[in-house]
């Protein structure tokens, strides 16, 4: 079947990995309904900016006249929902746009949603998805000895961010249960890949590491994620759209954890192997830093669910994918100019400043 579907946020890293990725299924035609937040960006979809299934909308998934009117010309039969405010150091120096965004702006978007749903044929009302793109850190932090978090594990958001999403991720919750609509959440771990902006952990030690600056690690470098390529994660996402049960929730992740400091050396080896040699080896960059406030010790992902239900396992390892990820920045020069300009530099100044 035919399917349209309205992508939210979809210039930022996950959604134009998973826009570039589907866009080659003929039957499928996507809008792209993105702010151009600093953490947006059309570079990413350039090579398909005038594909004539593809069409981007630039506005606010909270702009409720907007996402009506979206709703009405393009009819879709799936919104899949990435748009969010998504780094945690940002939400604790301001968490206000966190819970604009993630919070009233799910909201916005669940409300137009079901009013649209409701007028729809029996049919199209049964055929219709909207998949809500959750993460982790939903589940609060776990010490060394816990088992992973399974989709039963009880939400405990610690930061701002976190929090902001599992508020979304219960008022998704509310709407299947209360009203009947097909929603379903994906809550996944951390993503690396082409196209992430440079405030997260690995593009940002891959582009410090390249110019030999120095590689801030917070608190003892300890702390650690469970890391899953991007393609992967999209992968999941449609799955979930194809197959998922609605008002299921389904964890992702890469059965892949790491401490920070690994993965810092990790990329010192890569870049050193694939860029030009510095006097010394670039793990002697490594600078540790004031930790992170509230910073979660350790989170990792039970993933057997949507593996044993749907089929879907991670395809890359961590020593392939990092690897095509350091390649990727290196080879990016263009884009990371143009990334690391204006506001993102006063971001690093501020940050790492104190
Ligand atoms: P990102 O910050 O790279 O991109 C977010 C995109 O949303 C940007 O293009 C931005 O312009 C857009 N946006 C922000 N506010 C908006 C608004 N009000 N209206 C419309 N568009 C808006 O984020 P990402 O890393 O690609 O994450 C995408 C989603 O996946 C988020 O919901 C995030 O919580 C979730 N997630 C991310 C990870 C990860 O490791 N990056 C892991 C699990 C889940
Ligand atoms: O777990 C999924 C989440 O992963 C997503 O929901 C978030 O949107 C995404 O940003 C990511 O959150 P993290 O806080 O885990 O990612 P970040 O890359 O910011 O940090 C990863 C780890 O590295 C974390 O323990 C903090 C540490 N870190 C990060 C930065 C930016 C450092 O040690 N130094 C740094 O400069």
């Amino acid at each position: 079947m035919a399917k349209k579907i309205i992508v939210t946020g979809g210039a930022g890293f996950i959604g134009s990995n998973f826009i570039l990725k589907h866009i080659t299924d003929d039957s499928i035609s996507i809008v792209n309904l993105d702010k151009l937040t600093y953490a947006g960006n059309l570079r990413n979809l350039e090579s398909i900016a005038d594909h004539p299934r593809y069409k981007f909308v630039r506005g606010d998934i909270a702009d409720r006249e907007l996402v009506r009117q979206l709703l009405r010309e393009h009819k879709p039969s799936a919104i899949v929902h990435f748009a969010a405010e998504s780094h945690v150091d940002r939400s604790i120096r301001g968490p206000e746009d966190f819970i604009k965004t993630n919070v009233n702006g799910t909201f916005a978007l669940l409300e137009e949603t079901r009013a649209y749903w409701t007028e729809l044929s029996q049919e199209d009302r049964q055929a219709f998805r909207f998949v809500h793109i959750s993460t982790d850190e939903v589940f609060g932090s776990l010490g060394p000895a816990d088992s992973p978090f399974s989709e039963t594990t009880q939400y405990a958001p610690n930061s701002p961010y976190a929090a902001s999403k599992a508020a979304s991720d219960h008022v998704v919750r509310a709407y299947h249960h209360t009203y009947g609509l097909s929603v379903l959440t994906t809550n996944c771990s951390n993503n690396y890949g082409p196209f992430q902006f440079p405030e997260k952990l690995i593009p940002l030690m891959i582009l410090n590491a390249r110019s030999g600056k120095a590689l801030p690690v917070y608190g003892d470098g300890k702390n650690v994620r469970d890391w899953l390529y991007v393609e992967d994660h999209c992968e999941a996402i449609a799955t979930v759209l194809r197959r998922g049960q609605p008002g299921e929730t389904y964890n992702v992740g890469g059965w892949n954890e790491k401490p920070n400091l690994e993965i810092v050396h990790t990329i010192c080896d890569l870049v050193d192997e694939m860029s030009s040699r510095l006097q010394k080896p670039r793990r002697e960059l490594v600078t540790f830093v004031k930790d992170r406030t509230g910073h979660d010790r350790r989170y990792a992902m039970n993933a057997s669910k949507i593996e044993r239900e749907l089929g879907w396992k991670p395809k890359e390892t961590f020593e392939s994918g990092i690897r095509k990820t350091v390649h990727w920045y290196l080879e990016h020069e263009n884009w990371v100019q143009d990334v690391t300009s204006g506001s993102y530099r006063q971001w690093i100044e501020t940050h790492y400043s104190a």
